[in-house]
């Protein structure tokens, strides 16, 4: 269950509904919760979802860092600081930003906060190898986001996010943010969700991507970005053509 009278059984009709894959649920007045939400990922993902009218708790292990990222939003936004269990709890939909050094520790300390909810992990295993760059790590599950499906089984994990730069995200000069997310689970009701969470942010859309077996490359062409953003200096993002 989750609040503003999202129960499940709602989210089902508005799914049943649906005509075609570009018909999307109505996100409006979900309330988002991060993890980790006092980096750069989660921070800049925190002010675009207050900018599209969302309210956000961002999450951290420590409060006072926490509301310190709030603050620095600025005022305006209906953005909060909070421990991560209580901004997994104040959440309808909680993202995972937190690094992969940190990944399943933190979601094992959150599986009762986050039962029942949806979970959007958009954590990029990689490595960096000096003169070489990024690479993709190997994940015993298979990618971060089967780890997190694996440690929450309660909950609805969904991978998205992976590829947005949170340098853009965070720039007050850049007013869309011009890509296509990926958006990767095995429950469509969830998918379609934040798909349209997605399309909440101007210039961004929300794509259907495929089952969480398939988020492993998903996770690993972030290493292919970063190697396109270091040759070019640029903040590449993904368009997907003819969808
Ligand atoms: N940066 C990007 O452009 C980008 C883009 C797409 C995806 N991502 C993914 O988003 C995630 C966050 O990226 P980021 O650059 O924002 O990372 P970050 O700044 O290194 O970490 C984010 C926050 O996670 C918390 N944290 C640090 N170590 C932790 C641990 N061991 N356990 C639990 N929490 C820990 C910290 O918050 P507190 O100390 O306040 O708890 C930190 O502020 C990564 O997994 C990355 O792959 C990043």
């Amino acid at each position: 269950m989750v609040p503003d009278g999202r129960s499940p059984g709602r989210l089902g009709d508005m799914t049943e509904q649906q005509q075609t894959p570009h018909d999307l649920p109505d996100a409006a007045g979900l309330v988002i919760g991060i993890l980790g939400g006092t980096g750069d990922q989660g921070k800049g993902l925190a002010r675009r979802f207050a900018l599209a009218g969302h309210r956000v708790v961002i999450g951290s292990r420590k409060a006072e860092r926490a509301q310190q990222a709030a603050d620095e939003l600025g005022a305006g936004l209906a953005v909060s600081g909070a421990e991560n269990p209580v901004a997994a709890g104040q959440a309808d939909v909680v993202i995972v930003a937190v690094p992969w050094d940190g990944h399943r520790a933190t979601l094992e300390s959150l599986r009762a906060e986050l039962a029942g909810k949806i979970v959007v992990d958009c954590v990029n295993p990689l490595g960096f190898e000096k003169g070489k760059g990024a690479y993709a790590l190997p994940v015993e599950e298979g990618s971060a986001a089967q780890q997190a499906a694996a440690v929450l089984p309660d909950s609805r994990v969904v991978a998205a996010f992976h590829h947005v730069s949170a340098k853009l995200l965070l720039d007050p000069e850049v007013d869309g943010m011009d890509l296509d997310v990926l958006v990767l689970g095995d429950d469509r009701e969830s998918t379609d969700l934040v798909q349209a969470l997605a399309g909440r942010i101007p210039g961004m859309r929300g794509v259907y991507g495929g089952r969480l077996h398939n988020a492993h490359q998903v996770e690993a062409f972030t290493a292919n970005l970063i190697s396109i953003n270091r040759r070019y200096k640029s903040h590449a993002g993904l368009r997907v053509t003819d969808v």
